[in-house]
């Protein structure tokens, strides 16, 4: 894939070479181009020494003063038409303008008429010039035009004052070139079934045996697959979350339902992504009238229950099955016999007790394992960012395995 990089004229344009080392990273070519203004605060060859590619710096190729170049006008459209996305970062006030209005007096300015692909801004600049009604006017305009546009971050500017202006961090541009990426529906004529939420194990009428799960991990794995053009199926214990876009809900309040609704639709899905927190065990009898007070302790027997996970997988045949793996210790451990013991294809292990992952919260930090032997340990990522790398890596996954082209595959 590749992407080409708008530099435009700010203090924060040094931080878009660390962005370019980040996106080679990442596995994308990077074509870097420089407006006049970016180069009064970082030089081309930097940019040319980290991409490996000369950097374009004007429409008509040389600017010291030569005569206009045809030959490099041409060209340089050729580039346009060559991106796959086009990310401006850090954006000053003065682009943003520009790109809003359709204005068209340099190489960016021009590229981004040219072009077809999606595209990221990253505003960086004064708080005031950021709050001011004309550059909210011209975000509001370039947003309404599916531009996807990176908030700054706040904190403390280059200018001196306090408030939003920063060049947001590496990871939330990363996300935003990801989903703005992910945004082409690599997933469509793919069935995936997802489960979510806990389940419900009830003892009587009143009680039960739950867990913390909130649903919002599984959902936002149905709601990216959705949104990459999948049919989805998610098989959701209780929540409060609403459906996703575009997501057929079923839901259900047992393991043993869960189990059934599940088992059901496997066989018209081509991927399987089980997160929800399933019981393992459950009541061994349910009583018809409520467990009445007594003055000793009281003992309930579990039953175990049947382990949906393990039952799908072994069955799977060409099909890829994921499953989670929450662990509160020897989490690649754990994870790896997990792996093996579920016959499963991925797991996607967090540690349920590290800040900011696992159980009702809107981030998690999570270890993807995989059947080939990788282990990619991401960071702390909003969980709609770990649905939409999970997906990558079972569609990487799928075709190191089976040799099959990412998507584009019916029920297998
Ligand atoms: O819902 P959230 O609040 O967003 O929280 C997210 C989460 C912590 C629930 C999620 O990230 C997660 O870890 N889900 C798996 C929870 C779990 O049950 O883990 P486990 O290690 O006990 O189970 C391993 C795997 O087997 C899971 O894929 C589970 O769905 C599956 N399983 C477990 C028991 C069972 N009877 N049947 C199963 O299929």
């Amino acid at each position: 894939m590749r992407i080409t990089l708008g530099v435009t004229g700010g203090v924060a344009a040094y931080k878009a070479a660390e962005l370019v080392r980040r996106l080679q990273q990442d596995g994308f070519s990077v074509q870097v181009v420089m407006t006049r203004g970016a180069r009064e605060f970082v030089t081309p060859l930097t940019f040319a020494a980290l991409s490996g590619q000369k950097v374009i710096t004007d429409l008509f190729g040389d600017s010291s003063g030569g005569e206009a170049n045809l030959e490099s006008a041409i060209e340089h459209i050729a580039v346009a038409q060559r991106t796959d996305l086009l990310v401006v970062a850090p954006a000053t006030a003065d682009i943003i303008a520009k790109l809003a209005r359709g204005i068209a007096d340099d190489f960016l300015t021009t590229l981004y008429l040219a072009s077809t692909a999606p595209v990221v801004v990253a505003p960086a600049m004064n708080v005031n010039m950021w709050n001011h009604e004309a550059t909210q006017e011209n975000v509001k305009m370039l947003r309404a035009r599916g531009v996807k546009i990176v908030d700054p971050d706040e904190g403390y500017l280059a200018c001196g004052m306090t408030g939003a202006g920063r060049l947001a961090g590496q990871e939330a541009i990363l996300a935003a070139v990801r989903e703005a990426l992910h945004a082409q529906r690599d997933l469509e004529g793919e069935t995936i079934l997802v489960t979510a939420g806990p389940t419900c194990e009830d003892l009587d009428p009143v009680r039960y045996l739950t867990n913390r799960s909130s649903g919002k991990m599984g959902y936002a794995v149905a709601e990216a697959a959705a949104q990459r053009g999948a049919k989805v199926f998610l098989v959701s214990g209780p929540t409060n979350l609403e459906t996703p876009a575009g997501v057929e809900r079923i839901d259900v309040r047992t393991a043993d339902e869960m189990r059934r609704a599940v088992v059901q639709r496997f066989e018209q899905c081509s991927i399987a992504i089980l997160a929800a927190a399933v019981a393992d065990y459950r009541p061994a009898e349910r009583r018809a009238e409520k467990i009445k007070k007594g003055n000793g302790p009281l003992t309930i027997s579990l039953e175990p229950t049947a382990d949906i996970l393990a039952e799908v997988a072994r069955n799977k045949g060409q099909k890829l099955v994921a499953g989670f793996a929450a662990e509160t210790g020897h989490v690649a451990e754990n994870a790896r016999k997990k792996l093996s013991a579920k016959n499963a294809d991925l797991i996607v292990a967090n540690d349920v007790t590290a800040e900011g992952a696992g159980f009702d919260q809107d981030t998690n930090v999570v270890t993807l394992f995989s059947r080939d032997g990788r282990d990619l340990a991401l960071p702390k990522l909003n969980k709609s960012e770990v649905a939409q790398r999970i997906l990558d890596e079972v569609l990487r996954l799928r075709s190191v395995l089976h040799g099959t082209s990412a998507a584009k595959r019916s029920a297998v």
